[in-house]
């Protein structure tokens, strides 16, 4: 048999998900539940080697060929870019890029430059370059929502899924950016070589979404 098809899932809730997906399948997932902390886990049934890795990493990996599939969030996928196949939209981790502002301020008012904050300035200078709107954009690590709280920011392009956190803050959304839900993504070497069994694996996963 061959070595197993590596597939590097992004820690935390996607992981979740994705061992649900796979338990659907049948897929015995028993080392995953029992991982402790180890990073490499094996799927023995599936033939399948699951690796644990922060959401960048996951396309690292999948881009350096050293994981042949990933499953990442849009999100990540829209600010590293890269190259690597993106195959199936998986459907959970559902959430949006918004852009948000203090309740009631005027975003689009005067003329002087805007202030963006947020953890993805790739994403933020392209929705803003689209417009023809320049901005300066500012990068934050996490809880961006301070930005415009500490009048750093007139507007945050930021990951929205319940919208309670803006709320709490006295913050709304004024745009919706684009839609956010996890990807199934490949290595462009791993789907010639292992085609058949990447499309039986993916079959099966759309069978069962
Ligand atoms: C994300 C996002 C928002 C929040 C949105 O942050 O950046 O802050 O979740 O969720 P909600 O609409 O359901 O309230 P995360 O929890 O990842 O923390 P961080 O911003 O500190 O990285």
């Amino acid at each position: 048999m061959n070595r197993p098809i590596r597939i590097a899932l992004t820690k935390g809730r996607l992981e979740k998900d994705t061992v649900g997906l796979f338990e659907k399948l049948g897929f015995d997932c028993t080392a995953i539940h029992e991982k402790g902390r180890k990073l490499i886990l094996p799927v023995p049934d599936a033939n399948l080697e699951v690796v644990l890795a922060k959401a960048n990493d996951v396309i690292t990996y999948v881009e350096h060929g050293v994981c042949d599939m990933g499953v990442v969030g849009k999100d990540t996928i829209m600010e590293m870019k890269g190259k690597f196949f993106e195959l199936v939209d998986l459907g959970f981790g559902r959430c949006k890029f918004a852009l948000a502002t203090k309740k009631g301020y005027d975003f689009y008012s005067g003329y002087g430059v805007k202030t963006i904050a947020t953890k993805y300035p790739n994403v933020a200078r392209s929705f803003f370059e689209k417009k023809g709107m320049d901005t300066e954009i500012i990068k934050i690590e996490g809880s961006v929502e301070l930005a415009p709280l500490l009048e750093l920011a007139d507007g945050i392009v930021d990951i929205v899924e319940t919208g309670t956190t803006l709320k709490e803050n006295g913050l709304e959304v004024i745009e919706d950016v684009a839609p956010i839900s996890a990807r199934l993504i490949v290595n462009t070497v791993s789907l010639k070589l292992r085609r058949t069994e990447i499309d039986r694996l993916i079959t099966l996963i759309e069978e069962n979404l």
